[in-house]
């Protein structure tokens, strides 16, 4: 595991974290690893399975026995289970609920662990998530903690609902990012807080070209890649 490149990009929801990920792989021709996509399927596959969300043991079970493949396509990655392609309802509000109530399940992180690792292959991996840089891989070369005002996330989390052709007010959007960063900081089990030797950006007044600029920066003055020649 420790000769292949991994770089970790963490923070909390709606910093930009995923587009910033995806960026970076397919720039670099790295592999992805979108962690909350494995949260979002075990939600799910315990709703196919009739298992509560809170049932600790077989929820462990579903995350030990999970049949899962990511496949890229020109629309991005998309996400089977068990021969289905789930992608659209991992993603749905369901979705959401289920992967933050198994994500605080100490047993579930763990049961995950292995099938995280395993992604880190040559020629490197670009790991999306919340605690890539202090539980998973804790050895990674290069650290971002990515970050950005709840007022900014909050303006973009409106702006991809209205995108859907959905409509919400910015104060609730505002409030339910508050509620979600307080659950995720103030959880027992791997909490959202920045590897001690992450590099933190705040990407509220950033395009993702530029964050994606600094990041490609910081993975070349980490001699991780080739220095651009420009
Ligand atoms: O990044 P996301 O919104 O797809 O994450 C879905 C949920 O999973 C969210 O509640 C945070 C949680 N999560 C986690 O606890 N640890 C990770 N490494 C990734 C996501």
């Amino acid at each position: 595991m420790s000769k292949v490149p991994v770089i970790c990009v963490d923070g909390p929801s709606g910093a930009g974290k995923g587009t910033l990920s995806q960026r970076l792989a397919e720039t670099l021709g790295w592999h992805l690893l979108d962690s909350g996509a494995l949260y979002r399927i075990v939600g799910h596959a315990c709703v196919l399975r009739d298992i509560s969300w809170q049932d600790e043991s077989r929820v462990v079970e579903v995350a030990e026995t999970l049949d899962v493949r990511f496949v890229p396509s020109p629309a991005g990655v998309s996400v089977w289970l068990e021969g289905e392609d789930v992608t659209a309802q991992i993603r749905s509000q369901d979705g959401s609920r289920g992967a933050s109530a198994v994500a605080v399940l100490a047993k579930v992180r763990v049961a995950l662990l292995d099938r995280q690792r395993s992604m880190a292959t040559l020629p490197g991996l670009v790991a999306d998530g919340r605690d890539m840089g202090t539980v998973v891989f804790p050895n990674a070369v290069l650290k971002i903690f990515l970050t950005a005002s709840a007022e900014a996330r909050a303006r973009r989390r409106q702006a991809q609902l209205l995108e859907k052709g959905e409509s919400v007010s910015l104060p609730r959007l505002l409030d339910s990012i508050n509620e979600r960063d307080e659950r995720d900081t103030n959880r027992s089990a791997s909490p959202l807080v920045a590897a001690k030797d992450a590099v933190l950006i705040d990407s509220s007044t950033l395009t993702v070209d530029a964050v994606c600029d600094r990041v490609l920066e910081l993975a070349a003055d980490k001699g991780l890649i080739a220095r651009s020649p420009n």
